[in-house]
């Protein structure tokens, strides 16, 4: 068999451990140019898929919520990592991970449990280094996600719906289907998402760097979902020592675990979990939101009608969180928000009306909508903490 520095695709090994070139192609100025300019510089050519990580633009917010006009709110979208998420950086970053250190080698597979955008991840890196790639899914994961993954050549292993648990969550059942293949199949490597310490140092070295990058001086606050807390904890451990007047705020779906609110089912992907993730860390929150389906939908839905910008299910919550929280000051605020993925796969569900009334979602609008983001409360940090313990 080839050495791993003798296949094709090994110059990517520059990129997948080099955050630094990431954060590099940003620059602090804010960029305004007449509608219809031709943009000023090409982004740098790349030498395979995954070397173009990271380098995503950050837009401002300016129709969704008369907050918009007082304060300045970015989104850093990770939906234009080229397969549409977040998740691309840390699968890179973990595939060579178990590289270097021997777990995973040439021709072997890749095992994981995924809602759908860290498997997507890992089969596009695994597409780019000949791996074989298993993603466990359930009957919550949608066509759209199970096509995509099928077209970058993964395979799927369905976990069934008998395997829910009481609330009707099936992440503990997939894993521990994951950590049965790895254990059955000769050369499976499981990255292990939700406990692996090294997701959380993904997103210190490349996301939280490139936050930092764009805002010298660094952001009022950053928002960020929580699902395995890899975002929540890797880029909150830079910006707590690097810039410390920065707060931290985390938004979890309503019905999830993490934040210690009520228990329920809920239909959001992406964000969420049934159990509290160890890879999270209570303490380094500044604020935290608990947001419902519909309004997390609703403000979708807002994102595309009224700022252009089509993206996936936990960007609505995590906009009404940021939303909710800046109103709480008087003086302008820079607020730099994560949206984790694209909207695109999210049409039969979010943004299917058939979908949405036989769930029985209601899409607010315009006041109402308004109405509601202003209503949304923090969740009280000392029950967050007592949670988690
Ligand atoms: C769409 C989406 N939003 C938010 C998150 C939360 O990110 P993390 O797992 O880093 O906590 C995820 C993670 O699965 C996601 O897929």
């Amino acid at each position: 068999m080839a050495s791993l520095s003798s296949l094709p695709g090994n110059r990517f090994n520059a990129g997948l451990g080099s955050p630094v070139a990431a954060a590099s192609a940003f620059s602090a100025a804010l960029s305004s140019a007449p509608l219809g300019a031709a943009p000023v510089a090409s982004a740098p050519l790349a030498a395979s898929v995954t070397d173009a990580l990271g380098r995503v633009p950050i837009v401002r917010l300016n129709r969704l919520h008369p907050s918009c006009n007082q304060h300045d709110l970015y989104l850093k979208l990770e939906s234009c990592n080229p397969g549409g998420s977040i998740k691309e950086k840390n699968a890179a970053y973990l595939v060579h991970q178990a590289e270097q250190s021997g777990q995973l080698r040439p021709g072997g597979t890749i095992v994981e449990s995924s809602s759908g955008n860290f498997g997507i991840g890992l089969a596009i890196v695994g597409a780019t280094r000949g791996y074989r790639v298993l993603i466990v899914i359930d009957a919550k994961t949608s066509p759209t996600i199970r096509r995509m993954l099928q077209a970058y050549g993964a395979e799927l292993v369905e976990v069934p719906l008998e395997a829910a648990d009481a609330h009707g969550s099936m992440q503990v059942a997939r894993m521990q289907r994951a950590q049965e293949l790895e254990r059955t199949l000769p050369g499976a490597w499981y990255p292990a998402q939700h406990t692996n310490p090294q997701n959380v140092e993904a997103h210190s070295l490349w996301t939280a760097q490139e936050i930092a990058a764009a805002f010298p001086t660094g952001p009022d606050a950053i928002v960020v979902g929580v699902s395995t807390a890899g975002q929540l904890t890797g880029i909150s451990r830079y910006f707590k020592q690097h810039s410390p007047k920065t707060r931290i705020i985390g938004v979890d779906v309503a019905g999830s675990a993490i934040l210690g609110t009520p228990r329920h089912a809920y239909k959001m992907t992406g964000l969420g979990l049934s159990f509290i993730p160890p890879n999270y860390d209570p303490q380094v929150l500044d604020a935290a939101y608990s947001v419902s389906d519909a309004l997390a939908f609703s403000v979708c839905h807002a994102l595309a009608q009224r700022e252009g910008m089509l993206l996936g299910a936990s960007t609505g919550a995590i906009v009404a969180a940021a939303l909710a929280d800046v109103q709480r000051f008087t003086q302008p605020q820079t607020y730099l928000l994560l949206n984790p993925d694209r909207g695109d796969r999210y049409l039969e569900t979010v943004y299917d009306a058939d979908w949405l009334k036989q769930h029985h979602l209601t899409i607010l609008q315009d006041q109402d909508l308004v109405q509601a983001i202003n209503h949304l409360q923090p969740v009280p940090l000392d029950l967050v903490r007592r949670a988690a313990q």
